[in-house]
């Protein structure tokens, strides 16, 4: 029988459209949304143990089930859930992998789950990456054979792959597919580039169940969080089914469900255009939406639309509700007008009704955060330039070291430099550096190097821009010093420093990245510190400063703010967007091939560039100003 309804039945949350061709559940947050997977594995297992009959969970790896697994660890400790009836068999792994190898599926199953449950080890199966050539046909012949001899797998639990894998079967995978070893794609490798310190070293085949595999499962639940997962899973929910995105297959599974967080819901139709869907409630900020879509859509300019317009695209309701085209037009337009503005800090002496920030006080205390020491640049250099020059008092405060993305060969240029100049830790260095093989995490020698690099690259742009250095401060947070890829938890000591800054400035501006899609998530766990700061300081008798404190989210070198989404926009001229260039080139370990390029090989000041002039043309093409390029801000509400 499947649970999924029962499980998943949260009044509202569900509704199928015409579009969508895969159950799926929307969640504010990934966190909330892993409980209720972990949930429903607890109860299955729970099911069988009372039948008494083994459970058999088709397992995956990857950032997606993390929390899933968190929460059955704590419902094993707590709640005294046991696994003892539990068999699993892992999707994939890595080939060649040994066990052992810190990337290697293996290990991840048994840090994050498997060392804390009580499961019997003879009841873990994952692929091994250690088996012959020769002998490998067999071994995945023989692995499938094994999930059969179980009757099959009663739940498997599944992330997607931006290429539409699931397991890691790649485009190109067929419907009927048994385990097998596959060669990876581009972007699966430059997926898993980070956590191998590079390309070069992610392995360019893996062993993986097949699609046929995955969809004998009894129940599948496939978990997608995060606003890079998207488009994938708009393709896959609504799109037709297709051997090129290897997910769609599962759109003819009668007992699938997706569960995703608001941002990877974000492409559906339903949510990304509602009124394409069904009657909208219209808030002033769908409106919005709306009416930039329908412009973009049409390509005319706001103040062209016609009545006609709307009624053609869904919004005949719309209209309705604000009279005439005429009428909403100029709401629109006189909407984003309000946003632009040369004065981040606020116009001194000017009306301030319909201007983005206050004018008074006419001199404003600002902290810019910024995550890793070149965000504050590269995402808000003109805005930043310009709050110097308007005569803030502007502070930047860089919240971790930025260490692991300076390479080896810079580091070892600096070293042997200052060798010539009797240092004696150099020697040290240079030889840690010679000695080090792959991806071996750095001693704390040559991070305290790396991390020196940072910092004075940033200190070369901060006064580039005229910034007294005092006004600088390196928070150093340490969730982030752990030499890897894989970054601690927030802890009190990261919240503290967070705090002690804030209370030493007493802002009336804050700037932080609201950048959640950064390869690493470093940017989102720099944004929790803040929150979490943000929530000890606020409605403070000690923090009175605090009511008049305002907060901008810039986005930058990953993504940009869509245009509805902009409270702020700082327009910038052609000698601004050279300057600002010119700050990022002081960023010099981040040129040139940098270690963490994504899946864009654009230099990061090419990126800016060509995101800030997109600003600008969007602006334009929506019937305002034509600007040379725009730094784009949106209001964080605490
Ligand atoms: C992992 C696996 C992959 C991942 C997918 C998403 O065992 O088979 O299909 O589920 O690549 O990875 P994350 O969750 O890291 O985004």
């Amino acid at each position: 029988m499947s649970t999924k309804l029962i499980q998943f039945s949260e009044p509202g949350k569900f509704e199928e459209t015409r579009f969508e061709k895969i159950h799926n559940v929307i969640f504010d947050s990934s966190d909330k949304a892993s409980i209720i997977v972990a949930q429903e594995i607890g109860e299955l297992i729970k099911r069988k143990q009372s039948e008494k009959k083994h459970c058999i969970l088709g397992l995956a790896t990857g950032s997606s089930p993390i929390k899933v697994y968190e929460e059955l660890v704590r419902m094993h400790r707590e709640d005294g859930l046991s696994f003892k009836n539990v068999v699993t068999f892992n999707l994939d792994e890595y080939y060649p992998m040994k066990k052992e190898n810190i990337q290697s599926y293996h290990y991840f199953m048994h840090e994050h789950l498997f060392n804390h449950v009580d499961i019997l080890p003879e009841h873990i199966n994952i692929p091994n990456g250690t088996v012959s050539n020769k002998d490998l046909y067999q071994y995945c012949i023989d692995y499938e054979a094994k999930i059969k001899s179980y009757g099959g797998l009663d739940f498997q639990l599944l992330g997607i792959g931006r290429t539409g894998h699931i397991g890691f079967n790649e485009p190109g995978s067929h419907l009927n597919s048994g385990t097998r070893s596959i060669t990876l794609d581009h972007i699966t490798r430059v997926d898993a580039a980070p956590s191998f310190l590079g390309i070069d070293n992610v392995p360019r085949k893996a062993i993986t169940m097949g699609v046929g595999t995955v969809r004998s499962a009894k129940r599948i639940v496939l978990m997608g969080w995060g606003i890079s997962k998207a488009s994938i899973l708009k393709e896959t929910i609504e799109g037709n089914i297709s051997s090129q995105v290897p997910a769609t297959y599962l759109q003819d599974h009668d007992n699938t469900t997706f569960v995703l967080d608001v941002d990877a819901s974000s492409e559906l139709t339903r949510i990304k255009t509602p009124w394409l869907v069904e009657a909208c409630d219209w808030t002033e900020a769908l409106k919005l939406k709306a009416v930039v879509w329908l412009s973009e859509l049409t390509k005319k300019p706001f103040l062209k639309l016609t009545d006609k317009d709307y009624n053609d695209n869904g919004m005949s309701d719309l209209l309705s509700l604000e009279g005439t085209a005429y009428d909403l037009n100029i709401k629109m337009f006189n909407k984003m007008q309000h946003t632009i503005t040369g004065w981040p800090g606020g116009k001194p002496d000017a009306d301030d009704t319909y201007r983005p920030e206050r004018s008074d006080p006419e001199k404003k205390r600002v902290i810019i955060f910024s995550p890793h020491p070149d965000d504050d640049v590269i995402s808000m250099g003109g805005t930043f330039d310009r709050l110097i020059q308007q005569g803030h008092d502007v502070h930047v405060a860089y919240q971790t070291s930025g260490n692991i993305a300076v390479s080896d060969v810079e580091a070892l240029k600096f070293a042997e430099v200052s060798k010539v100049m009797n240092s004696k830790e150099s020697n040290v260095i240079i030889d840690n550096l010679k000695a080090k093989s792959g991806n071996e995490v750095d001693s704390i020698e040559v991070r305290k190097l790396k991390g020196s690099i940072r910092r004075s690259e940033s200190l070369a742009a901060t006064r580039y821009l005229g910034l007294k250095d005092e006004n600088v401060h390196f928070l150093d947070l340490p969730f982030y010093e752990t030499g890897t890829i894989k970054k601690s938890n927030l802890s009190e000591p990261d919240i503290n420093i967070m705090c002690s800054i804030i209370e030493k400035v007493k802002p009336h501006q804050i700037f932080a990245a609201g950048d959640l899609a950064d390869p690493h998530g470093t940017h989102k766990v720099c944004l929790d510190a803040l929150f979490a700061a943000l929530e000890v300081l606020k409605h403070h008798e000690q923090h009175k400063y605090m009511d008049d404190c305002w907060v901008w989210l810039y986005r930058g070198a990953w993504h940009e703010w869509e245009l509805y989404e902009i409270d702020m926009a700082v327009p910038m001229s052609p000698d601004q967007v050279l300057k600002k260039r010119h700050a990022i080139f002081c960023h010099q370990s981040q040129k040139d091939g940098v270690m963490f390029q994504g899946d864009d090989s654009r230099e990061f000041w090419v990126r800016a560039e060509d995101r800030n002039r997109l600003t600008a043309k969007k602006y334009n093409n929506l019937g305002l100003a034509d600007y040379e390029a725009i730094e784009a801000f949106k209001r964080y509400h605490y």
